[in-house]
């Protein structure tokens, strides 16, 4: 990084930089964790796919009108973002049933869900990130009856927007997460917001004919080559120019650091 920023706050696989305004920088590292930071470890290069992933996903979310945080790409790692008073919830949406939905409530594995289902999580890691109703969000004043309205419905209006550009290139959308705030605009008006990052740290993606994992379940269930799913699905979408990433090698990384981003 050229000039020296303030850090505001670091996180698990990102770091938020002051920057002029209400404007932050949002670094994204190689650092991976799972189950609430219990497994960790570093995939040289994840930091950078991200980067890419969450400025095309969040820009395209743009192009149709849903706001969100990104306003563009700065370098391979990092991007400027507007400044938003987080919610301390996580919405999750779920077209499949993995994870935790089957461990929770014994539903099969891939079984597809009859209608698109939205969950909420409240962000505590020391209580491992617990599920929680509309009823205790409302109770303890996490978001208003509004937001829940809000977020419910943008959630969905992503899950749809997001299956479809993903099956153009035989990917399942399987679930997601995404994180919503506040942002305080030149002329005072409050507006909903997503924030965070759109990635394969936070959405399954399965192929749509083998259903091999595209994402960070390749970590999290110890599968093979755990980068390989986010580079297959930086280069469906078209996010790396040819030739770019296909190797995770020191060399390699260090060297496309050095050269001006795309
Ligand atoms: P889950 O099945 O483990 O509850 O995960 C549901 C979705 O949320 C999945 O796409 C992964 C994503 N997720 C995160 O982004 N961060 C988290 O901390 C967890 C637990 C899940
Ligand atoms: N992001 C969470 C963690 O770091 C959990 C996960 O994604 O599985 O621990």
């Amino acid at each position: 990084m050229a000039q020296k920023r303030r850090k505001l706050y670091e996180g698990k696989a990102k770091i938020l930089y002051k920057d002029k305004g209400n404007h932050i920088v949002q670094y994204f590292k190689d650092d991976a964790t799972a189950f609430n930071a219990k497994k960790r470890t570093t995939l040289r290069g994840k930091g950078i796919i991200n980067n890419l992933v969450s400025a095309k996903l969040m820009d395209n979310l743009i192009s149709i009108g849903i706001d969100n945080h990104f306003i563009r790409r700065l370098s391979w790692r990092e991007q400027l973002i507007h400044h938003l008073q987080m919610m301390p919830l996580e919405i999750v949406v779920r077209n499949i049933a993995t994870g935790s939905l089957t461990k929770r409530l014994g539903i099969n594995e891939g079984e597809r869900l009859a209608r698109p289902l939205i969950e909420f999580y409240l962000k505590n890691d020391s209580l491992n990130d617990p599920i929680v109703s509309e009823e205790h969000i409302l109770c303890f004043e996490w978001a208003s009856p509004q937001d829940i309205d809000d977020m419910t419905s943008i959630a969905l209006r992503v899950n749809d927007f997001l299956c479809g550009l993903f099956s153009a290139i035989s990917i399942t959308l399987v679930d997601f997460k995404i994180e919503f705030g506040h942002m305080f605009d030149e002329k005072g008006r409050d507006r909903l917001m997503i924030g965070d990052e759109i990635t394969p740290d936070t959405c399954r993606f399965w192929d749509t004919h083998d259903k091999t994992r595209l994402d960070k379940d390749r970590f999290r269930l110890d599968l093979d080559n755990p980068l390989s799913g986010y580079q297959e699905i930086a280069r469906r979408l078209g996010v790396l120019p040819p030739g770019v990433l296909e190797g995770t090698s020191e060399n390699q990384i260090s060297s496309l650091e050095n050269q001006p981003s795309p």
